[in-house]
Order: structure tokens, then C-alpha cells, then sequence
């Protein structure tokens, strides 16, 4: 028995009730897998459902990380025509689920086993009141750096696995004329640089501390000044067309050897799978230096927007079909990504996805697996945005990082 809605969500129920929802046997999808290597990924899921005779009507909307995305999906929703299903990132999940937006997808999550198979870090995200909201397609990470490997080798340049290790590398590449650091100046991509060297300096009780519990004194703490010392490096470090870059046109300048690092989630490493690149022969894969113990997670789960009473029978395909053992596998291996079933083996899997797979278990075990604060898994939405605000504002040189500290604790209570 659905529970007492607030006005608000029986508000939206009516909405729904006279939605435009696609019509049977197919599904329309809402999503950002825009370039190469995800619409690579995403065709296999389109694949599968084709096979089972439910046509997929694809909906879109470019723009990394999702921002974009979520502004339409607000639209559709407010105009009464919610997409059958879509992408979504944990807190984001939470909101929809909590404003009764969402399908109950208890009777195919139980038919299928998901409570035994998927990480309680993935069914925080995935669960509202009990009730599977979300069906969980994988688990990125953002705390890695990818590197061309004979980039580095013409340069002398071991692989770093430290920060003074790091800034050495990044001095050798720029005498040798070549773009140290490739990035794309988008507010989003600057905060997921900003998991990986936060974390770095603040260790991960601090990142929690920070970014989960949002205490005041760790944000406006000496390691989150350091932190910002050190996105200043990067951004010394990256070339003069760097602003408004699309994240898998810099993943392109480390493939084509144009630039020697990139500091990103590893949806990158499907733009090199998709470039036919082999890892430990053309690119290297490996935690941002300091943090080789811990995983800032991310994870693309689907929610199954309510089209009117009950799930129906194509959302449920849809879901089974996300969580099958087979495509987990086949998807991942495509995307960059790591199942979200923990029972999927690592043999299709190249180094860097064996690496992820490895990464996960073990910092799952010892407590070092942390929700992304870039990608949505660590504070509601509003608090995330006033992260990005001060992230992206230090690093376009508005800020020093004295200022910086200061800002982001305000940002944060303000926002909260
Ligand atoms: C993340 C998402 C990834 C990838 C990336 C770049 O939020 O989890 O699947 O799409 O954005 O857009």
C-alpha cells in the first residue's frame, strides 16, 4: 500500500496519471551516454531489448556528469510526461523516489535475487522505504589518471605514486612541450578532479568528514587549503583552450598523445577501449597518488518513472535485463565501468577493469569505498552544486586557496 503521499507527491501522481508515457512494447530513455564509448555501452542495453521485442526510443541529452540531463527530466516531469526510464545518480535517485516519482520494483528485484547480489553502497541509492526504486547498471570511480604510456616513456617518466612524484612529471612533460595535464574547464569535471585531490590530502575520514558530514572545520581545514594549492597545480598545468572542453575531447588528447595525464572517472577508459588502446602498452590506468586504498564511487542506476499505477511489464524487462549477469558483464567491460553485481567474474575484464573490480572489494572491506561528491553519492544536490560553484570559481583563478576554504564552508551551510 503505497504510503500517505505528501501534497506535493499526490500533486505529481495526477501528473503522471495523465502522462504521455511511450506506448506499449517499448520504452523511451532519457540519459547523457553522448560520446563514443558509452553509446557503445548503451547499444548493447538497446540490443538486448530489441531481442525481447520492446523497441527503445532513445532520449538523449548531452552534457558529462548529467547536469543537463536532470533539467530536462525536471520538464518532463513537471509537463506530465515522465520518460519511462532514467539515468541517475544517488542522491538525485533518493529525491525522485522520495516525491513517490518512481516505480516499485520490488517484484522483479526479488524474482531476480538483486538483495543478495548488489553492494549495500549500490541499494543505499537504489532503495526508498524499502522499495527498489532503481536498477543499478554499474559502478564507476573518479580517483584515477589516465596516462599515454609512450608519452611518458619518451620522457622518462615512471608511473607517479606520489604528489612530489606527480609535479615532477608534470615538469618534465611541459619542458618536453607537451600539454601536461588535458581537462575540460566544465564546473562538473573541475569537482571531479577535486574528489581525487581532496581525498588525497584529506585522507578519506577527512573526505568524509567533509564532503558527507560537512563539518565546517574540516572544509575550512589546512588539508582542504592544501587541496586547493593543488588544483591551482592543475590548473597551471593544463592548456590555454582547456575552458568549456568536453570531457572525452581531453580523454582524445591523451589517446592521440597530444597531452600526458588526464584526471578522470573511469568512463574514460571506455573512450580508449573504443580507440582499440591497450592498457599497459598505450595508456596507463592508476589511482590519483595518495589514494591507491580508496575508491570515490559512483554508480548509473535506472529509475523507472511511475507511467500510472503499477511498474509496467517493459520497466521490468528493462530492470531484468540492466541486472542480468551477462550484460553486467558486457556492458562494463565497454564502458569503463565495474558490474554492479558482485558475483559477475573479472575474466572479460582488461587490467584496468580487473584493477577496478579488485579495488572495489577491498575498499569496500576496509571501509574506504566513498560516495563521489562530484557524481552525486556523497550530499544531496543543492549541497553538490555549491561545491561545484566554489570548485570551479578557485579554479578560474577567482579565489585564492585562503579564500577558497572560506567560501566552500559558507557555500556549504548555506546550501545544506
Ligand atoms: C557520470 C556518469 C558516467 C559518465 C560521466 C560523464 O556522472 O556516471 O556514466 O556518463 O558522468 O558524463
Amino acid at each position: 500500500m503505497r504510503k500517505v503521499l505528501n501534497k506535493k507527491a499526490v500533486l505529481f501522481a495526477g501528473l503522471v496519471v495523465s502522462s504521455g508515457s511511450a506506448s506499449s512494447s517499448e520504452v523511451e530513455v532519457l540519459h547523457w551516454w553522448t560520446s563514443g564509448g558509452e553509446a557503445s555501452a548503451l547499444n548493447l542495453l538497446k540490443q538486448d531489448l530489441e531481442s525481447q521485442g520492446i523497441g527503445w526510443t532513445d532520449m538523449p541529452v548531452a552534457g558529462g556528469g548529467g547536469e543537463q540531463a536532470m533539467t530536462v527530466l525536471r520538464a518532463r516531469v513537471t509537463a506530465g510526461n515522465a520518460p519511462t526510464a532514467v539515468q541517475g545518480l544517488g542522491f538525485d535517485i533518493i529525491d525522485w523516489g522520495n516525491q513517490g516519482a518512481l516505480a516499485n520494483l520490488n517484484a522483479v528485484a526479488e524474482k531476480e535475487g538483486w538483495d543478495d547480489v548488489v553492494p549495500e553502497a549500490l541499494k543505499t541509492f537504489a532503495k526508498v522505504d524499502g522499495k527498489w526504486v532503481a536498477a543499478p547498471v554499474n559502478v564507476h570511480s573518479t580517483n584515477w589518471v589516465w596516462a599515454n604510456k609512450p608519452v611518458l616513456d619518451a620522457n622518462g617518466i615512471e608511473q607517479p605514486t606520489s604528489w612530489a612524484d606527480f609535479e615532477a612529471a608534470l615538469k618534465k612533460l611541459k619542458e618536453a612541450g607537451i600539454t601536461p595535464i588535458a581537462h575540460g574547464g566544465q564546473a562538473w569535471q573541475d569537482a571531479t578532479v577535486f574528489d581525487a585531490i581532496s581525498l588525497s590530502t584529506l585522507g578519506a575520514e577527512g573526505y568524509t568528514a567533509a564532503f558527507v558530514e560537512l563539518d565546517a572545520e574540516v572544509l575550512r581545514s589546512d588539508e582542504m587549503k592544501e587541496a586547493f594549492d593543488r588544483m591551482a597545480v592543475i590548473r597551471n598545468n593544463v592548456d590555454d583552450n582547456f575552458s568549456g572542453r568536453d570531457w572525452n575531447l581531453a580523454t582524445a588528447m591523451v589517446i592521440n598523445g597530444e597531452a600526458g595525464f588526464q584526471l578522470m572517472g573511469d568512463w574514460a577508459k571506455g573512450e580508449f577501449v573504443k580507440a582499440g588502446q591497450k592498457p599497459g602498452e598505450d595508456f596507463l590506468c592508476f589511482r590519483f597518488p595518495g589514494t591507491a586504498d580508496q575508491v570515490t564511487f559512483n554508480s548509473d542506476q535506472f529509475m523507472m518513472f511511475d507511467q500510472g499505477g503499477e511498474v509496467s511489464h517493459e520497466q521490468e524487462k528493462l530492470a531484468a535485463a540492466i541486472l542480468s549477469p551477462e550484460f553486467q558483464s558486457s556492458f562494463n567491460v565497454v564502458k569503463g565501468s565495474v558490474p554492479a553485481r558482485t558475483d559477475v567474474s573479472d575474466a572479460a575484464f582488461d587490467s584496468c577493469g580487473k584493477q577496478g573490480m579488485k579495488d572495489l572489494i577491498a575498499a569496500s572491506e576496509s571501509g574506504n569505498l566513498l560516495g563521489s561528491m562530484a557524481h552525486g553519492h556523497a550530499a544531496p544536490t543543492s549541497v553538490k552544486s555549491a561545491i561545484y560553484d566554489v570548485v570551479t570559481a578557485h579554479f578560474n583563478g577567482e579565489y585564492d586557496s585562503e579564500t577558497a576554504v572560506v567560501e566552500l564552508a559558507d557555500a556549504v551551510e548555506i546550501s545544506r
